[in-house]
Formats: C-alpha cells, structure tokens, sequence
C-alpha cells in the first residue's frame, strides 16, 4: 500500500509552519496541508512571491493560509519571524524546515555565514530553537526538516564550515544537507532526554521537478552542469510527489521521532514515502553533539529565543 495526500489525518485545528512555502516542495506541503484544514503559515522571505503563492491556493479554493515574512539568511529576521508567529498563534503544532538553497558561487549570509550553510543548516536551527517554546506541550507536535540525498555526500567542514578557502558549490550543499539530518536527529535525541515531547524527524524528496535545479544551473553558469541535468530529467516526479515524504513524516502516525522518510523507488530517487537510511554521520551522537556546539559558536547567541 502506497502513502499519499488522501492519507494525512484531518489537520483542523492545528497551526502549520512551512519555511520556502512560495515554491517546490513547500508551496506542494502547504496545499496539502492547508486542504486538510491546517492553518499554515507560510513563511517566505519574498513577500510578492509570497502573495502570488497564496493567491495561487486561495484560487483553488483553499483557505486558512497566512504569511509571514522570514529571510534564513539573516538570523534578526529569523529572531523577528519567531516573535511574530508568537504574537500570531501563541502556539504551534508543525514545523517544515523545507526552504533551501543548492550550489550558488560563493556568498555570505547577513551574519557573515556560507549561504547554504547559513539558510539550509543555521537559519533553520535558530528557527526551530525559537518556536520550540510555542510547541511544547501541543499534542503531537513535530518538526520535519528536509534534507536530501546529497547527505550521503556530505563531509562536516569543522576548520572551515564558510569555506574560505577552495568553495565547492555541491560540497558546500553537501555539507548543509548532512548538517540538516545531523540537527534533526539531535534535536530528537535531546527532547526524549529532556522529556520535551516535542518529535524531530528527517525527510528528502529524493528529485523533485522545483526551481531548486533551474536556479543552481542559472547560478552556476556551466554548460555542462546543465547537460547532466536535462540528462537526469526523466527521472525527475512531481513536485507533490517530493513532498509526500516530509508530509508523511509530520502526519502519519506510524512515523516516529528520529526517523528519515524518503522516496521507495530507483535508490530513492523517486515514488512513494518509506522509512530510509540515514548518513552514517548522523548516526554518531559525538559528531552531532559537535555540530550543535559549532552551530552556537558560529551563530553567536542569536539561536535562541
Ligand atoms: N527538488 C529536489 O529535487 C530536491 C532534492 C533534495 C532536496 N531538496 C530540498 O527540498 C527543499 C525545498 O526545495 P525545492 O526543491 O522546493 O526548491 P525551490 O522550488 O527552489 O524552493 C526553495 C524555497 O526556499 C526558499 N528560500 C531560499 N532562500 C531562502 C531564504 N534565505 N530565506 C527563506 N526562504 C528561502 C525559496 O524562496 P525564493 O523562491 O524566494 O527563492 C523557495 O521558496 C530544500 O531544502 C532542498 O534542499 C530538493
């Protein structure tokens, strides 16, 4: 038996935060959650994007979708974000760590941090950390962060996480998406010690027709890069199908904290959402304990609320 949108439980009454919700993946995530009659704040950090989105759902005869401005790559806006969604709602039941960004040339965030490092790993941890307060003691409150299958790939860069020296647009992804898995399962392990009841889980898309790919191909300006892409084409599913995984992983009731949802077919690559491997990275507690710490230092207080 296959897992679709037809099998997320009834969301009325719960309150839904997706980050990247204008496009791809997060504007397929808050469809899906918004027809099942969440709320859903969709966080975005172009407000007319935003609102074409909205208007977009709106048209197709959805309805409860707010939004609410969110720019991962300055940690102030994330802090502001946060207060907002606080003042909004007071409380919050989901949250989709899905916005990203894969292979730009080299650029800083606000703070000074790799972009990927910073949107994909930084801005999505100090998110989290922020909201926290607002999700605890909900009823079966989850934060879903999206990874990818770059994971596999990625190394943890502990002497140089901005890459000052010698960028690598893909190892630099690389490293973020490992670093997204890492913090998940970290944020798992560190609620059921606290007893904080509040279930941290992972999923990737496996390849999902989004601006994700046109955007890093555009950026990247290299025509063979390209090719490989419109090679890889047939492979690619909808972008519904990509988020079926993290919808999977925040409503299904069988999924449980710390696990990683991915699609079933060709290695994960495309179909339906099964549980799947996690890095090896990931898996060591010591490791993850390091990253969070690192994290704390290169974000320098502003992780917190
Ligand atoms: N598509 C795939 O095949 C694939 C594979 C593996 C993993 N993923 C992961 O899936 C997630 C969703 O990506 P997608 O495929 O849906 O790509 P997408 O269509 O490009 O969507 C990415 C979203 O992230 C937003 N974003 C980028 N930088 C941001 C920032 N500084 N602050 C706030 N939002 C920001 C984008 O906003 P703008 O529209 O304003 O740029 C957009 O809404 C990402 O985490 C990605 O790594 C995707």
């Amino acid at each position: 038996m296959v897992w679709t949108v037809d099998d997320i439980p009834s969301q009325e009454e719960r309150v839904a935060l997706v980050t990247g919700a204008n496009s791809g993946l997060g504007l397929a995530t808050a469809r899906a959650m918004s027809a099942r009659g969440a709320t859903v704040i969709m966080a975005c950090r172009c407000r007319r994007k935003a609102e074409t989105a909205r208007t977009q759902l709106l048209e197709a005869g959805l309805t409860g979708l707010d939004l609410l401005d969110l720019d991962l790559a300055d940690l102030n806006s994330v802090r502001r974000a946060a207060a907002e969604v606080s003042d909004r709602y007071g409380h919050l039941d989901l949250l989709f760590n899905n916005a990203g960004v894969m292979a730009p040339p080299r650029q800083l965030t606000v703070q000074g941090h790799e972009l990927q490092l910073g949107v994909n790993h930084l801005g999505h941890m100090a998110l989290t950390l922020q909201l926290l307060p607002l999700m605890q003691g909900r009823n079966d409150a989850r934060v879903v962060t999206v990874t990818s299958g770059a994971q596999y790939f990625g190394r943890i860069r502990w002497d140089d996480p901005s890459w000052a020296q010698g960028y690598d647009r893909y190892g630099a992804y690389s490293q973020s998406k490992l670093a997204n898995v890492m913090f998940a399962l970290e944020l798992e392990a560190r609620q059921q010690e606290q007893g904080g009841g509040i279930r941290s889980l992972a999923a990737h898309p496996g390849l999902a027709r989004t601006d994700l790919q046109p955007t890093a191909i555009a950026s990247g300006g290299n025509r063979l890069e390209a090719v490989a892409y419109r090679l890889m084409d047939p492979l690619f599913q909808s972008a519904a199908m990509g988020a079926l995984p993290q919808l999977h992983a925040a409503t299904a009731a069988t999924a449980q904290g710390g696990e990683h949802y991915g699609p079933d077919q060709l290695g994960g690559m495309r179909g339906h959402p099964t549980r799947c491997r996690i890095a090896p990275a990931a898996l060591d507690r010591e490791q993850r304990q390091r990253l969070w710490q690192l994290s704390e230092e290169l974000a320098g207080g502003l992780l917190m609320p």
